[in-house]
This record gives structure tokens, sequence and C-alpha cells, in this order.
């Protein structure tokens, strides 16, 4: 895992004035909001006994533990112990750890790590367009590591193979996919324009007035995220957009809770939601079911695979991830222990949610 990075970490909406546990490997946090609006981050773990906070409850912007309930401001220091006279001194070291909060793009992003403000990167900026299309939301849990599913996500070519069934069959075959990547301190996009989707008698080629040509740009934002920007049409006037983005939450090596919100630009009725999401749902799996079969589940070294062309910029991803690494970016908190204290389970849905 690594450390001095936003990390996206659950949908704005779910953050509540109920405490909620997120888990990223084996830390623990706990978020809530304040009255005023205000998102909290704390570490999910009392100083008293380590209870989980997250089991708590939220009083005028404060979190009570569950156990002896004892009072915690949103910058992590306790202001009062149920047990002691209220003029009793509360020792300094009863504090708990708190973390930068930022919400942007239906997100809550949590910045783990120990660089000061200055320092560190911006959240992701994404094209404005993105706004004024229709979304829809939901989550899953994957059996398969979070950075192996990320590269499913910035890889061109697998679409053939991997969503042959959906719609992979439309993708013409054997054209070397290649590609210019640009590319940040954190971030990467590349594009790549498909002739066509095939030349099928199909009901999408009918409403789009013939053999429909497809764009497709696809970004990652180092730790976490990754944009999909799929837009289909004829250059006749009309766009299908699809927007996809991804949060990929580690809980293990090879567990990843997905945090999705996919948007489009047509059919925006709402009572189509449902029907979109089990679509968009239906390829994360996808990629998943292959994904988690990959021999080594965390990334390896680059030399230790065989890359073609159209991976340049899962390579981008790679490359910029190992300079972090050499730069002592990395923490051993990735390594699959069982869960350590607090490790009351998350609630984690595997079926879809609104
Ligand atoms: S364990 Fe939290 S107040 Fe005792
Ligand atoms: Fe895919």
């Amino acid at each position: 895992m690594l450390k001095n990075f936003w990390y996206a970490c659950e949908f704005s909406s779910e953050v509540t004035d109920k405490p909620k546990q997120v888990k990223i490997f084996d830390l623990r946090f706990v978020l809530y909001r304040t009255f005023e609006g205000q998102v909290v981050a704390l570490k999910d773990q009392c100083p008293h006994r380590g209870a989980a906070l997250s089991l708590g409850w939220v009083k005028d912007g404060c979190i009570h533990c569950p156990y002896h309930g004892w009072k915690f401001q949103a910058d992590g220091k306790c202001t009062e112990i149920p047990a002691n006279a209220p003029e009793t001194s509360i020792s300094k070291r009863a504090r708990v750890d708190s973390y930068s909060v930022r919400e942007k793009y239906g997100f809550v992003w949590l910045f783990y790590g120990d660089l000061v403000e200055e320092d560190r990167h911006p959240l992701p900026t994404l094209p404005e367009y993105i706004s004024g299309l229709h979304p829809v939301y939901y989550e899953c849990t994957e059996n398969a590591n979070y950075a192996r599913i990320m590269e499913a996500n910035l890889d061109f070519a697998h679409v053939i193979a991997v969503h042959k069934k959906s719609f992979g069959q439309r993708i013409p075959l054997h054209k070397t996919i290649k590609y210019k990547v640009e590319e940040d301190e954190f971030s990467g996009v590349a594009t790549v324009n498909y002739d066509s989707l095939g030349n099928s008698k199909s009901l999408l080629n009918f409403l789009l007035g013939g053999r429909p040509q497809m764009n497709s740009r696809l970004s990652f934002f180092l730790p976490n995220f990754t944009l999909s920007e799929i837009s289909i049409g004829r250059n006749n006037g009309f766009d299908m957009k699809f927007v996809i983005l991804v949060a990929h939450i580690p809980l293990s090596d090879n567990t990843t809770l997905i945090k999705r919100v996919l948007y489009r630009n047509f059919l925006t009725f709402p009572w189509l939601d449902n029907f979109f999401r089990k679509l968009d749902y239906k390829l994360a799996e996808e990629d998943a079911s292959v994904v988690a079969t990959l021999h080594t589940q965390t990334m390896p070294r680059i030399s230790q695979e065989i890359h073609v062309a159209a991976d340049a910029l899962a390579l981008s991803y790679r490359k910029l991830w190992q300079k972090y690494l050499e730069m002592g970016w990395g923490t051993d908190v990735s390594v699959g222990k069982s869960a350590s204290s607090n490790g009351h389970s998350v609630e984690v849905s595997t079926s879809l949610v609104k």
C-alpha cells in the first residue's frame, strides 16, 4: 500500500451522523458527518481499551466510545470521561489519530500519510462535462487484488476476450493497439479509437444509422482511482457516452471493495437506473472473475511479465507505483494478516446497492 496519497474510500452519501467504519487493508477508520455537514475521519480505535469507535454514537459533532462512553472531538482529543468528575483533568494521551478528508465527485477522500498539506498531490480533476451526465452508484466486493483490477480498467486490449460475450465481439481483431500515454506525477491517461463496432445488423447500429465508432479514454489516479470515458457514435451529431468512476478499496491482498459511479447521457430516466447498474455490474464481474485467477495477485515487477504495445497505460501506472515505492512511500500494511484490533465486521455488500 502506498502512503502519502488521497484514498477515495466511501461514497459521500453513505457518511451521515451514524459512525461508519472504513477499512483499508488492516487499517480501520471511522467516518461521520457533523451537524454542519463536515466529514470527520478518526482512527477506529479508542485509546482507553481499544474498542471500535464506529460502534459508538455521534452527538454535537463528537463521537462517543461504545464501551465506557469517552467523548472525542473531531480533532481526536478526548473531552469527556463519564466515569470521572468534570473537573478531573484528562490525560494528553487520551486522543485518537485524526485524518484529513475531502469530498469530491461523490466520494470521500482520506489522506493517509505524513506529508504536510502543501506537499500533497491534489485530488483528481475530472473533465467538466461529466457533471452534466446522469449517475448511478453501486458497490460490490471482488476476490482480486485492487491494483490488478485497476489494471484491467486501464486495459484497451482485454475487451475482445474478457468481454467477448457482452460487447467485445464487436471490436476488430488483429490490429495493433498503439497509443500515447500522457502522465504527470500521480496520474496517466490515454485514448484509443476503435474503427468500428462490427458490421452486424444490430439494434445499436440501426439506432446510430450505421456502423458506430468507439472512442475509449482511460485514466488512472494513484493510488486507487480510475476513470473510463467511452463514447459510441458516428460523428453524426449524437454520441452515447458512458463514464465510469471507480474507487478500488483494498481489504486484503486479494479482496477489494469496489465503489462505482456509472454516468450516461442517454435514456436518463431514473426507472432505467437499475438496468444500467446491472449492465455495469456484469462487466465488472467479467473483469474480476478473470483477474481473480492471475497467478500473482500482488503486482509483480515489470520485468517478471511480458508486455505488448497495448499494455502501455498499465505500464505507466506500474512505473509510477514503482517510483513511489523506491521513494519509501510503500507501507507494509498490505501484508494480508488477519484482522487486528477493532476488526468488527465491515458491512460489505456483494449485492447492488443504490
Ligand atoms: S474502550 Fe473506549 S471508553 Fe473505554
Ligand atoms: Fe473490463
